[in-house]
């Protein structure tokens, strides 16, 4: 009886689960397997997260040059080649972390070296890998721990998704941050890192250079953008509300100097707190994480958090 159950474990696991030792080509047989081809500034960027270190990545982009479909991409594959990747997605909106997370299941699934089951705001491999996706609110986020973290429009995130997603990395070995974004306005987090952060590698990537967007396309776009144009899609951060009396220097000046309002001042206020007690947070009676966004609500499985 215990034979027959055994062989037909084995059976099972044949037929269901593709050996963890299948074979993950190196970056350009990967590419080859899903027929797509870089521009050299993906591919730069794709290369240096490959690196055996830990890698911090800016990169301010125009729109549609090809920032969401690199960082999935990357995710896709990484998840295959390194067996326990811990991947995080952090987008504005639920509708935004979608949008990449069905990039990452359409590089994966064209790929599928590595077998696994998606759910829709999840993905699991049989090598232990996983990708969550999560909208930016610090609630949403804390409580995840994570080797690689892709935070798109990055400069239009949440200022507390900083403060509660950076720490998930810290203890791990060589850590991978990605953040992509269009220019956006002269101060946040964003801003901040990108102007003074240390040991990033920084790619500027306007739309003028992207083949795919036309020239008249982009003369149309800075007709109808006016000031915004510049930040979405020449790289360039403008000041908040441009045209207004005030510009964000001045109110600056206006705070307390001594108050450390800094970033990694306040990762260290956040390590020390750790409470749950917002609304938007709970347990359900079968012990599942469930968040509620503004006009949705996501059932996250209980894998899926570290809490
Ligand atoms: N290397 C590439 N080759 C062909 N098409 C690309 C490439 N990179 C991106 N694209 C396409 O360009 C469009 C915009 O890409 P996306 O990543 O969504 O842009 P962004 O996030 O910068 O706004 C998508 O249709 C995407 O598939
Ligand atoms: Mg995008």
């Amino acid at each position: 009886m215990a034979e027959e159950v055994e062989t037909r474990l084995k059976r099972l696991k044949e037929i269901y689960i593709k050996p963890p030792e299948a074979e993950v080509p190196d970056p350009d047989g990967f590419l080859k397997l899903v027929h797509w081809h870089l521009d050299s500034w993906q591919r730069e960027i794709i290369d240096t997260l490959l690196e055996d270190r830990p890698v911090k990545i800016a990169a301010l982009c125009g729109r549609q040059v090809g920032k969401s479909e690199t960082a999935a991409l990357y995710v896709a594959y990484r998840m295959q080649l390194e067996a326990n990747t811990e991947a995080l997605c952090i987008s504005p909106s639920l509708r935004q972390s979608t949008n990449i997370f069905r990039k990452v299941l359409k590089w994966w699934r064209r790929s599928r070296v590595i077998e696994g089951k998606a759910t829709a705001l999840s993905l699991q491999l049989v090598n232990g890998s996983t990708c969550f996706t999560l909208p930016s609110s610090s609630d949403k986020v804390r409580g995840y721990s994570a080797n690689v973290v892709v935070i798109d429009e990055a400069s239009r995130v949440e200022p507390d998704v900083w403060v509660s997603v950076l720490p998930a990395m810290s203890a791990q070995k060589n850590p991978k941050l990605l953040l992509l974004t269009t220019g956006a306005a002269k101060h946040g987090d964003f801003y901040e890192e990108w102007t003074n952060g240390v040991g990033y590698n920084r790619w500027t990537v306007p739309s003028s250079t992207c083949p795919r967007i036309s020239a008249e396309n982009l003369e149309d776009a800075r007709r109808k953008l006016g000031t915004m144009f510049a930040a979405e899609h020449e790289c360039g951060f403008i000041e908040e509300g441009a045209g207004n009396i005030f510009t964000r220097e001045m109110i600056n000046r206006c705070y307390n100097p001594d108050v450390d309002t800094s970033l990694e001042s306040r990762i260290n206020a956040a390590l020390g707190e750790d409470d749950y007690a917002d609304d938007d947070y709970h347990r359900d009676a079968k012990g599942r994480d469930s968040v509620a966004d503004s006009d949705s609500e996501i059932e996250i499985d209980e894998l899926h958090t570290g809490v």
